[in-house]
């Protein structure tokens, strides 16, 4: 691992956001999207093209899109459920879009509101549009260590799906624990499963820390060759269709660890906890991850 370098996707401004209750005035998120870009972070998932009925928080997409100026190096992926996201986040200006399915049935319907071979038809022509347009594709799954409303699933229904989105186009697949129940080896046996049909290159980890386990686990995944780890600034984030799902893995938390291992991730951790602390500042609410409350500034 030591010389190695891992790719951050920081899905803060999106999965962080996506669940907070209260109005984020949209100039907020702008100015976090700007400040992780300040702080080294190329790949920022901005914002999602979901029904704002569903996700109100996600509203103001098309005005996050507009407003972001381009940035060399910088790409700011967002979340096209169907062809109406993608023709509208096209619209906006969007170059990266994600699609999101899921290894549980039960978790497919309460998120997207179809099981998931009906959800994978429905991706077929946003990955076509796309394609036409010349767009990346990423593509998630989601209960990939375990359902809220289904408990354990097994490697193989994960294996199934990526498998599926890897045909359809997905560049990158990746693999969701969206409640954060999973723990290293469990971990690892289903990444060894994706593995054997989408290449280690092409998956990436996507880990809540509901139950502290995320640093664990992707050190886990890390030693079997996954290099594209998904984060999210000061921990922030939840699923509104996960009850119990408490944030992604803080950033910071990550950078450090990967740092201290001698692993490049071109982020400046200081710059970032700092924006840890700004965004806690603007939500209200005190810092959670552990490396942002160490290096609180004075
Ligand atoms: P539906 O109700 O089945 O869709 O929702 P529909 O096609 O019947 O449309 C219903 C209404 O929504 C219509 O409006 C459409 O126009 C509108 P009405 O006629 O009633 O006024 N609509 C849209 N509006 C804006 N943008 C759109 C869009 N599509 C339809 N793209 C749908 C299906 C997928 C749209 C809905 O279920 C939805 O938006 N779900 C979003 C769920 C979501 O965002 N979840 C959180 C993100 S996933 C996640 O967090 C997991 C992840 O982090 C990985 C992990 O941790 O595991 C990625
Ligand atoms: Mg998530």
């Amino acid at each position: 691992l030591p010389g190695s370098s891992v790719r951050l996707v920081e899905v803060g401004p999106r999965d962080g956001l996506q669940n907070e209750p209260g109005t984020i005035p949209t100039a907020v998120k702008l100015s976090l999207i700007e400040r992780l870009a300040d702080a080294g972070l190329t790949w920022i998932e901005a914002t999602a093209f979901v029904s704002p009925k569903w996700v109100p928080q996600m509203a103001d997409h098309g005005e996050i899109m507009t407003a972001l100026a381009p940035r060399p190096g910088v790409r700011y992926p967002v979340l096209a459920p169907n062809l109406k996201g993608l023709e509208a986040a096209v619209a906006a200006g969007a170059r990266d879009v994600a699609v999101f399915a899921a290894a549980s049935e039960s978790f497919s319907r309460k998120n997207i509101n179809c099981g998931i071979d009906d959800s994978l038809d429905r991706f077929a022509p946003v990955m076509e549009r796309a394609r036409a347009l010349d767009i990346p594709v990423r593509g998630y799954v989601s209960c990939t260590l375990g359902c809220p409303y289904e408990g354990e699933i097994p490697p193989e229904a994960v294996a199934r799906v990526a498998a599926r989105l890897h045909a359809m186009g997905c560049h990158e697949i990746s693999l969701g624990d969206t409640i954060g129940t999973g723990t290293p080896l469990k971990a690892r046996r289903m990444v060894e499963r994706v593995a054997e049909v989408v290449p280690m290159a092409q998956l990436a980890a996507h880990f809540h820390d509901t139950y502290g386990q995320a640093l664990a686990n992707l050190y886990a995944v890390m030693e079997l060759g996954i290099r594209t780890i998904d984060a999210s600034v000061a921990g922030l984030g939840g699923c509104p269709y996960a009850r119990g799902a408490s944030g992604n893995v803080a950033t910071e938390d990550v950078v450090y660890m990967l740092h201290g291992m001698g692993i490049d991730t071109g982020v400046d951790l200081a710059a970032l906890v700092e924006t840890a602390h700004w965004i806690c500042g603007q939500l209200g609410r005190p810092v959670n991850s552990r490396v942002a409350r160490a290096m609180a500034p004075c």
